[in-house]
């Protein structure tokens, strides 16, 4: 089966990109020649989304949906509906996701955050959808993380070994830190969640830093034994912050350019 919706929240400030965000919202900030969000909206229509559900905020949300649909769809995005939806207050990551539930309307879904670039060549949406069963299981992108970056992500409880690249899950914590980490294994922005995810959101009481945590409704999943991962074989790029986006224009731009800009010293 294929998933034919993506839901990209991009309702995010980025007090980490400050002061570019003063004005522009993080998901605009331009890699080479485009905003970060549409290279997330490219990768789910790679994938076969048709549909692409972008949360935004109250302040610039208009910016992000005209991004879309001045003068017409962007060229390669065609075939690809971009609906926007509101989320009016900055509850955090899971309550984002949640405004999108009408839309999505019951059918699994991808979600990305625009925060998280793939390398070129390395998409992982379509191993997510390989490990569903035919979208009837959530399944999360992972990657090994370093110490240091166990209090920037979540990380997830492991329910089995690794194979194939997949694994069972038994849970998720958001940023634990090295101590109270489950496993080394974090989430780096990919998933593709069934439609329960919605139910858990709605249950979900505001978690780390007073938030809805997207994690805290990953964790409800693997508790309930309905949740696997996938063990990404590279990292992605982050755009989240001002190291991260210079490296993904780096590395993208090396990929579009080749040797032309081989003499950046
Ligand atoms: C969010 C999620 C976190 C995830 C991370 C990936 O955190 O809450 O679980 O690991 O994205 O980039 P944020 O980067 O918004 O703090």
């Amino acid at each position: 089966m294929s998933i034919e919706v993506a839901v990209i929240p991009a309702a995010g400030r980025g007090t980490r990109m400050r002061p570019a965000t003063r004005v522009v919202p993080k998901a605009l900030l331009t890699v080479i020649d485009r905003p970060a969000i549409q290279y997330a909206v490219e990768e789910a229509a790679r994938a076969g989304a048709r549909e692409a559900i972008v949360v935004v905020d109250l302040d610039a949300g208009h910016l992000v949906a005209q991004h879309f649909s001045l003068e017409g769809p962007l060229p390669g995005l065609e075939g690809v509906r971009v609906r926007p939806v509101v989320q009016e207050e900055a509850l955090g990551l899971g309550h984002a996701v949640f405004e999108a539930r009408e839309m999505v309307a019951n059918r699994p879904f991808f979600c990305l955050l625009a925060d998280n670039l793939v390398r070129p060549g390395h998409d992982v949406l379509p191993a997510l959808a390989a490990g569903s069963d035919h979208g009837r299981t959530s399944v999360v992108c992972l990657r090994p993380l370093d110490d240091d970056m166990l209090s920037r992500y979540g990380v997830v409880a492991t329910a089995s070994d690794v194979e194939e690249g997949y694994v069972e899950l038994s849970g998720a914590v958001e940023k634990p830190g090295p101590e109270k980490a489950p496993s080394r294994f974090g989430l780096v922005g990919r998933y593709l969640f069934t439609p329960e995810i919605f139910e858990h959101l709605e249950k979900a009481e505001p978690g780390v830093g007073g938030e809805i945590q997207l994690t805290d409704a990953i964790d409800a999943l693997g508790r309930a034994g309905r949740l696997r991962g996938w063990v990404a074989p590279v990292d992605m790029l982050d755009t989240g912050t001002p190291e991260g986006l210079l490296q993904a224009t780096i590395v993208l731009g090396r990929h579009r350019f080749g040797d032309t800009i081989d003499d950046v010293r």
